[in-house]
């Protein structure tokens, strides 16, 4: 799961995900395309919000993606299309690029619609945010081992 700063969207993707499917099968890991939050616990709100869901992400600490990442893991979310332009233009090759998934894709295939970026929002941008990807994710869980 990506994002610019992995301290909003992408750590809920993350929680969201990990939890609807088997751990022991899916390793879900989330980073941000810079580093400016690299270490940093999860935006406050992002973690208010999971709470409200029964969900603790307070075990995840942003990073900064890394090229490694493409192979690393099978599927690769961008939050939103400047995130996936830039995982696109960083893949080594067609096999990279073809991981590269738009994450809103799976509710609204081709409608290339973002999930909108709550930093500078308020918490109910962030309750927006995670219904759009818990929907996401349950598509996605559900073709998951
Ligand atoms: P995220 O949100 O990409 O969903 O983690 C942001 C977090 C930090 C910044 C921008 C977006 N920032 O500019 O620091």
């Amino acid at each position: 799961m990506v994002c610019l700063g992995n301290i909003c969207r992408s750590p809920l993707a993350e929680g969201i995900l990990q939890f609807k499917v088997d751990y022991s099968k899916v390793q879900v890991d989330s980073a941000g395309m810079v580093d400016y939050h690299a270490g940093e616990l999860p935006d406050k709100r992002s973690i208010q919000v999971a709470s409200e869901n029964l969900l603790d992400i307070t075990n995840q600490r942003a990073r900064h993606f890394e090229i490694s990442d493409f192979d690393k893991y099978d599927l690769i979310y961008a939050m939103d299309k400047k995130n996936q332009l830039t995982l696109l233009e960083l893949a080594p090759n067609e096999n990279t690029k073809n991981k590269v998934r738009l994450i809103l894709d799976e509710v609204f295939p081709d409608e290339e619609k973002d999930v909108p970026d709550p930093y500078y929002d308020s918490v109910s941008a962030f309750r927006n945010v995670y219904k759009m990807l818990d929907e996401a994710c349950e598509i996605i869980a559900n073709k998951l081992p």
